[in-house]
């Protein structure tokens, strides 16, 4: 298995091109199962996720060509004849459950592996299925999977969810544009990934209002059409190149950067000393003269701080001046970045869902092992400003969330290298 290694190598200059964002991409590609016309989407990622995603949808019958060397995907469901996502498929990437709604809504059927849990959470679906069956879906779990129909067809309904879910958010939505009569969704997850479904989704010919609120109203419509979308920016790709500068110390220019997909983040960011700029490109990031000063932070659904950047704002925090006090309220397990993180000298002290970060002056590169996608790329960041050599294990994780990493960031005047395995 690949490493990439890291040396401390001062501080960082240049450009940094962010991507089309994953989630985003992961929810608008099963959009396609929604409708006969093609569906295609600009400004996509290159990542392994979405290779798992195309195989999903692949396996159910739909048509996917990636073009431009991956940055446009073309889909279409003209001829779906599955509607069971294999367990060997779903297993690899929760998102995948995201066929759900759509397959329900234009099958009127779906059998869709539980994904079980994952190494940040136990992560269940019951906010997916009271949606569906509000919906008017029956869903019976059998063998692992859930097995779902609504032999009448799905109905407009009210409901509210007791967590803004992301995914569940998606998957209802998704399914109650082909729904007959008004949709209500109280509580909904408000991500900018959402309201970039629902202007696909809009596109698609779909009726809906109040995306990015707590409230989305959708009519339901007969069909929806093909169109093609660009996918918005990946507001973790940039957060986590955000925080690149930030530890090494120069100014670095993320292009495509919005304040506005980070506004929380961005505020931290600035109680620590950190100066974010916009720029007609993009956004403009610089250490100030000095120590970055230690922020808490708590991890909340959209606006709030988001989950996917806590593990690198702890990579921050751990050569802060001061206590950082990090509780994360989304997943149970999310601290898996801290004990390796201590492994180059950093000093943390987890309790449940809090960690407390005691800023140390410098951390010294190690051999470390990331257990997901952020807390991999946290130990990167960290050892943009250690002394002497980090290696990342697993690489894996990376491939799954951030494209082209190592060229990235080599071109600010990082030293990093990806090492092949034995
Ligand atoms: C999405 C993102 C993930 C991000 C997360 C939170 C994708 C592909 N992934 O994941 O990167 O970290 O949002 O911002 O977009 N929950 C339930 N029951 C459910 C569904 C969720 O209890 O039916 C719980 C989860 O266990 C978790 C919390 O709700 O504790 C948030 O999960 P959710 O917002 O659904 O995250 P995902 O959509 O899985």
């Amino acid at each position: 298995m690949d490493s990439i290694v890291v040396k401390g190598n001062g501080p960082l200059n240049g450009q940094i091109p962010i991507a089309g964002a994953k989630n985003a991409c992961l929810t608008l590609m099963p959009a396609t199962i929604l409708s006969e016309e093609p569906l295609t989407l600009t400004n996509a990622p290159r990542l392994s996720d979405i290779k798992t995603m195309t195989q999903l949808l692949e396996s159910l019958g739909a048509e996917v060509s990636s073009l431009q060397d991956g940055k446009v995907i073309a889909m279409s469901s003209h001829n779906l004849d599955n509607h069971i996502a294999d367990y060997d498929i779903v297993r690899k990437m929760r998102a995948s459950n995201l066929v759900l709604g759509p397959m329900l809504a234009r099958l009127g059927h779906a059998v869709v592996s539980l994904p079980g849990g994952c190494a940040i959470g136990a992560r269940p679906m019951d906010l997916h299925t009271y949606g569906l069956e509000k919906l008017g879906a029956q869903i019976e779990l059998k063998d692992g999977y859930l097995h779902a129909k609504a032999p009448g067809g799905l109905k407009g309904a009210e409901m509210e969810l007791a967590f803004a879910s992301v995914g569940a958010t998606e998957n209802i939505l998704m399914a109650s544009t082909l729904a007959k009569g008004t949709t209500v969704i109280k509580n909904a997850a408000r991500e900018p990934e959402i309201v970039d479904l629902a202007d696909c989704l809009r596109a698609m010919g779909a009726q809906i209002e109040g995306d990015g609120t707590p409230t989305i109203v959708v009519q339901g419509v007969d069909r929806l059409g093909g169109a093609t979308h660009a996918v918005v920016t990946d507001r973790i790709e940039l957060g986590t190149y955000m925080l690149a500068p930030a530890i090494a110390g120069g100014e670095v220019e993320l292009l495509g950067g919005r304040i506005d997909l980070l506004a929380s983040f961005c505020e931290k960011l600035d109680a620590a000393g950190i100066s974010v700029e916009e720029t007609e490109k993009g956004l403009k990031v610089a250490r100030r003269n000095g120590r970055v000063k230690a922020v808490d932070v708590v991890t909340e659904p959209f606006p709030g701080f988001p989950t996917d950047l806590q593990a690198q704002m702890m990579a921050l925090m751990c050569t802060a001046e001061g206590t950082a006090v990090l509780e994360e309220k989304i997943f149970e397990n999310r601290f898996m970045h801290a004990p390796e993180l201590g492994r180059m000298g950093a000093n943390i002290e987890v309790s449940g869902g809090t960690a407390t970060v005691h800023g140390v002056e410098r951390l010294k590169g190690a051999p470390v092992m990331a257990t997901d996608l952020r807390a991999s790329v946290s130990l990167i960041l960290a050892g943009l400003a250690a002394e002497g050599e980090t290696v990342v294990n697993r690489v894996y994780h990376l491939d799954r969330g951030y494209e082209r990493l190592v060229e990235k960031l080599s071109n600010v005047g990082a030293i990093v290298e990806r090492v092949p395995g034995v």
